[in-house]
């Protein structure tokens, strides 16, 4: 696990976006994993600027997300489809067929999406951020890991965490369908950002701590190649 700490939030988040960059340069029809939230969004702005420059092409890049909410309509605005397209896919030249986010609230619906990724060769690099308790996509605190995508009871805690994107913690989804710590894993190469002091202790845990499913993030100790780029305030328990 390599770990790399930056004076700003905004150059951790950038250092994926290159990452991702360079992965697209190294390969044209490269398969990306990709996240939402706010900490990823400097990381599309990097890969946008680029594009923009001529510099990397998505005409043949495949991308599967790690989730969506379950039970919000594609056009909602607060859906992570409508995230996708304000600050990406609507930004570079990715064809639509190519984009790819789990949907429905079926355990068919989960095996669908993992065939799709299956079928597209594996994702050679998986983009994410990291929640407050640790979870990972929407891979909640839970006494197991689960492999393939499914459909998730979303914590209090996530709920709260999520509830400054809506009116009210009430309008936010109770449920997710999210790609599991199985496909997470298979990911050739994760790239995990974190940023702020309220995530200091779910990077610790993660790095430090033991693997277990209550920190879903402890799990990528064990990946090959796994990459976590945080800032000063995320790190501010990692002195020692
Ligand atoms: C949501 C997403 C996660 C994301 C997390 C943290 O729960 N499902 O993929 O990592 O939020 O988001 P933020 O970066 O806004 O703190």
């Amino acid at each position: 696990m390599e770990f790399h700490v930056y004076e700003t939030a905004k150059a951790a988040c950038e250092a994926a976006g290159m990452l991702l960059g360079a992965q697209i340069t190294r390969k044209g029809d490269s398969v990306l994993g990709l996240a939402t939230g706010s900490t990823p969004i400097p990381a599309y702005e990097t890969l946008v600027k680029w594009y923009n420059r001529g510099v990397i092409d998505f005409d043949r890049i495949v991308t599967f997300n790690l989730d969506e909410y379950v039970g919000i309509d594609h056009k909602n605005p607060l859906s992570y489809h409508a995230f996708m397209d304000e600050h990406l896919f609507s930004k570079v030249n990715v064809r639509p067929e190519n984009v790819h986010l789990p949907s429905g609230h079926s355990a068919a619906a989960g095996a669908a999406y993992d065939a799709a990724i299956r079928a597209a060769g594996g994702i050679d690099i998986q983009l994410l951020g990291i929640g407050r308790n640790g979870h990972i996509g929407f891979n909640e605190p839970d006494d197991k890991f689960t492999y393939g995508t499914h459909v998730v009871t979303l914590t209090e805690n996530t709920i709260q965490a999520n509830a400054r994107f809506f009116r009210s913690p009430d309008e936010v989804p109770r449920q997710a369908i999210s790609m599991g710590i199985g496909n997470i894993m298979a990911a050739k190469c994760v790239v995990l950002v974190a940023t702020g002091r309220d995530k200091a202790e779910a990077v610790y845990n993660t790095i430090r701590g033991p693997i277990t499913p209550r920190v879903p993030a402890s799990i990528l100790q064990l990946h090959p190649c796994c990459v976590i780029l945080t800032d000063t305030e995320a790190a501010s328990l990692m002195k020692d």
